[in-house]
């Protein structure tokens, strides 16, 4: 029988805004298709963590420095996804480039959320709020937000919803990457979520 629902894994490393997102859009009946299964930090006191204790969802703790090398890492990851049967895997705030051994195996299957407007401002070395103070730095008038499939190439992959916010006068990075996130990732990451999870299911 088909799946009425994918189970969903939110990656993150941090507050968790993102994953706050997306619990919310489920909570609201924005997100039909997917159901957030299990939430994986690389980082064990990211307040994303709290959220999702809140929320009831089941939470793992993976480290780099207790995994050892880069190889043990990603496969600690992939044995706790199987262990949940994950069909989809969201990148929001995780704070590590994934190898092309790991994201090789879930072609189509992991998305991410960057803060720009891809190909702007994005690749290694761009997360977070360095992504916002180098387009303050630059002096662009928009950025945004974009939610892309996950490759072998930092923010490379294919792009599925981008929105433009703009930028003020006056806008420190914490100040535009607040608008960022408000008017574009918290919107743009849910709706990502429902879209590709009707996808596989539909499968
Ligand atoms: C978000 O702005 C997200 O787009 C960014 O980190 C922040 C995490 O916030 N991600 C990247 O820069 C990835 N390259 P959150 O933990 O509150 O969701």
């Amino acid at each position: 029988m088909a799946k009425t629902k994918a189970n969903v894994a939110v990656l993150v490393s941090g507050g968790g805004t993102n994953l706050q997102a997306i619990i919310d859009a489920e909570k609201a009946g924005i997100i039909t298709s997917g159901t957030i299964k299990l939430v994986i930090s690389n980082n064990e006191s990211a307040y994303a963590l709290q959220r999702a204790k809140d929320a009831g969802i089941a939470s793992e703790v993976v480290l780099r420095k207790v995994t050892g090398s880069q190889a043990a890492f990603e496969k600690k990851l992939m044995e706790t996804l199987a262990a949940y049967e994950i069909d989809l895997i969201v990148l929001a705030g995780f704070m590590t480039i994934l190898t092309a051994d790991f994201t090789s195996h879930y072609k189509n299957r992991i998305i991410n959320v960057h803060p720009s407007l891809i190909p702007s401002f994005c690749g290694q070395g761009f997360y977070g709020l360095k992504v916002h103070e180098e387009a303050l730095k630059k002096g662009v008038k928009v950025t945004g937000a974009t939610v892309h499939f996950v490759n072998e190439i930092p923010d490379g992959g294919e792009i599925i919803l981008q929105k433009a916010v703009d930028v003020l006068d006056g806008d420190t990075p914490e100040t535009l990457q607040k608008r960022v996130m408000e008017e574009a990732e918290w919107k743009l990451l849910p709706a990502a979520v429902e879209m590709v999870s009707a996808k596989i299911i539909a499968e």
